[in-house]
Order: C-alpha cells, then sequence, then structure tokens
C-alpha cells in the first residue's frame, strides 16, 4: 500500500493550506518580538501537537528566547474528545520563577487541557504568563480562557495535521484538514 496516498485521501477538506499557516505564524513571531522586545521570553510548548508550530514559531521570533517542553495527556475522553484530567508526561526542564513565559499551543477546544497547565505554571511563580494558539475552535469551550496571540478560529471540526492528530497519525501532513468521516466510523474510541 502507498502510504503516501492513504495519508492525503482520507483528508476531505483542506481548511489551512501549508502557505496560510506559514503566513500567520511569521505575523505572529513579529508581534512576539516586538511585544516582548527588551524581556527574555521563555516558550513553553506542549508536546505532541505543538510541536511543528513551536519549531516555526521559534524561528520567526528575532529576539532571545529561551525554550522548554512539557507533554501532557488527558484521560478518561476519548479520541476526539478532551475529559479535563490531564496528567503530567513530561514536567518543565528550568526553573520560570520570574521569567516571562508564553504557552505554545496548537489547538484549544474546550480549553480544559489550558485550564488546567495554566494553574500548573502559576503556580511556579513565572512574573508573566501568557497564550499564543494556533488554532482556536471556540465553539465547544466549557472554561473562558484569555487567547493572547491567537493564528486562526476555526469551526467546531476535528482536524488534524500540522501536528494534530488523530490516533497518533496525520501529524506530519503540512496543512491542517478535516477527515472523511469513514476514518472515525468504526474506529475505537481511546
Ligand atoms: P481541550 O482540553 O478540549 O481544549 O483540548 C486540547 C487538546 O485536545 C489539544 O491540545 C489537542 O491535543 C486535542 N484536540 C482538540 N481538538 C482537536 C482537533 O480538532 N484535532 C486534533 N486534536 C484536537
Amino acid at each position: 500500500m502507498n502510504q503516501s496516498i492513504t495519508l492525503h485521501s482520507d483528508v476531505a477538506q483542506i481548511l489551512l493550506t501549508e502557505d496560510e499557516i506559514a503566513t500567520k505564524v511569521r505575523e505572529l513571531g513579529a508581534r512576539i518580538s516586538s511585544d516582548y522586545r527588551d524581556r527574555p521570553l521563555t516558550l513553553v510548548s506542549v508536546l505532541k501537537g505543538s510541536l511543528p508550530f513551536m519549531a516555526d514559531l521559534m524561528r520567526a521570533i528575532d529576539i532571545p528566547v529561551r525554550i522548554d517542553l512539557m507533554e501532557v495527556s488527558s484521560y478518561g475522553g476519548s479520541s476526539t474528545e478532551s475529559s479535563g484530567l490531564v496528567r503530567i508526561l513530561k514536567d518543565l526542564s528550568a526553573s520560570i520563577v520570574g521569567e516571562d513565559v508564553l504557552i505554545v499551543e496548537d489547538i484549544i477546544d474546550t480549553g480544559l487541557t489550558l485550564n488546567y497547565l495554566i494553574r500548573y505554571l502559576r503556580g511556579k511563580a513565572p512574573a508573566s504568563l501568557r497564550i499564543c494558539t494556533l488554532l482556536d475552535k471556540p465553539a465547544r469551550r466549557l472554561v473562558e480562557i484569555k487567547l493572547d496571540y491567537t493564528g486562526f478560529t476555526i469551526p467546531d471540526q476535528f482536524v488534524v495535521g500540522y501536528g494534530l492528530d488523530y490516533g497518533e497519525l496525520y501529524r506530519n501532513l503540512r496543512y491542517v484538514g478535516v477527515l472523511r468521516p469513514e476514518v472515525y466510523s468504526g474506529a475505537p474510541e481511546g
């Protein structure tokens, strides 16, 4: 079986092209560079979905930045629904006490994961804590969260690509797309 044909043909619709994403990431990088011009910034990215966004965003920022990575998993939900119960699989490597911190997220859906993360990171006493997300899906929000930098606001559709997965696949797509409904039907949850 040809893997690349299966990969792309599972996508019903391309929501954001590679070019649209690249343009937006450059804009966000320029805004962040200007906002933090005289302040040392730490970018905290949340694996695994934010990996491509973080890699591109940090190179679109032209002030000195430190980076750190966390990995969280929500449990008790399904492969398309977050539960709000969050487990930290990988914590920060360095202290953020007194640092200006920007969380770099792939997508905010219900907001439950980010809400947990914000409370967790605030407990580590950063000087400031702001949020940058590539995608915002406000239709399903369960907790109110102030987003400081948003790439795209998208409709209530489950999307894959540019880091986002379904069942750990499709992260390597260079665009963001909507999967064909057949891909979900009959798929085991979890
Ligand atoms: P939340 O806690 O509901 O805001 O969900 C946050 C996490 O759920 C994201 O970091 C993603 O890992 C995952 N997620 C939410 N919506 C989507 C989607 O449309 N596609 C892929 N993953 C998603």
